[in-house]
């Protein structure tokens, strides 16, 4: 199986880049942000809670997230592989992806990690807010999530570092350009 992690701080491109590498190498996306979004709109128990950590721009819960992406392995097992977008996003979620892969017969085959820095990240998430009203997409939540990002997120690379199947890619330029950076990673590491 094909198992990649895309790794990244908020509106580095993970969604946008996902939706292109799901359709190149037929795998199965789970993003856990559009996890807990269908549990907002739905306004299930979990989702009523999720949404008042979301808007602040904090960490849903690991046990919460670890549980959600339980689900979808059993769901959909077997395929040619997963495209985990936005998790794993703490050291306590990437010890427990590795184990569930591990009880799947299967492990992460590479993490890419888009490199992006803060001003661009804003100045595109700011722009989305605007065109769409994504409700943690206001210039003080976005704030917060990429200092949560730096504080929480960051530590689980040096986690994947340790494996040697981390690969920081480029983050910045044209869509395109920056699928077929990505796509040469995954060439030379599948
Ligand atoms: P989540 O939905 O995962 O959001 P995020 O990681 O904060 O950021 P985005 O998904 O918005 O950005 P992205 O990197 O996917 O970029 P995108 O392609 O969309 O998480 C939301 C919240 O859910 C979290 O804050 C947390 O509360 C909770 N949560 C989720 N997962 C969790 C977990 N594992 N554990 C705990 N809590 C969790 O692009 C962004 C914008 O930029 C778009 O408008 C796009 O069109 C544009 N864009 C993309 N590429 C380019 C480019 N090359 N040039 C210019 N613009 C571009």
């Amino acid at each position: 199986m094909l198992n990649i992690v895309l790794f990244g701080p908020p509106g580095s491109g993970k969604g946008t880049q996902a939706e292109k590498l799901i359709k190149k190498y037929s795998l199965t996306h789970i993003s856990t942000g559009d996890l807990l979004r269908s549990e907002v709109a739905a306004q299930t128990e979990l989702g009523i809670e999720a949404k008042v950590i979301m808007d602040k721009g904090e960490l849903v819960s690991d046990k919460i997230v670890i549980g959600m992406i339980e689900n979808k392995l059993k769901e959909h097992g077997g395929g040619p592989g997963f495209i985990f977008d936005g998790f794993p996003r703490t050291v306590e979620q990437a010890r427990e992806l590795r184990n569930l892969l591990t009880d799947h017969g299967t492990k992460v085959s590479m993490v890419i990690s888009l490199q992006v820095e803060r001003e661009e990240l804003m100045k595109r998430l700011v722009k989305r807010g605007e065109e769409t009203g994504r409700s943690d997409d206001n210039a003080e939540t976005i704030s917060n999530r990429i200092d949560v990002y730096e504080r929480q997120t960051i530590p689980v690379t040096y986690y994947y570092d340790k494996t040697k199947i981390h690969h920081p890619v480029e983050g910045i330029g044209k869509i395109d350009e920056i699928f077929k950076r990505i796509v040469d990673v995954v060439e030379k590491n599948k």
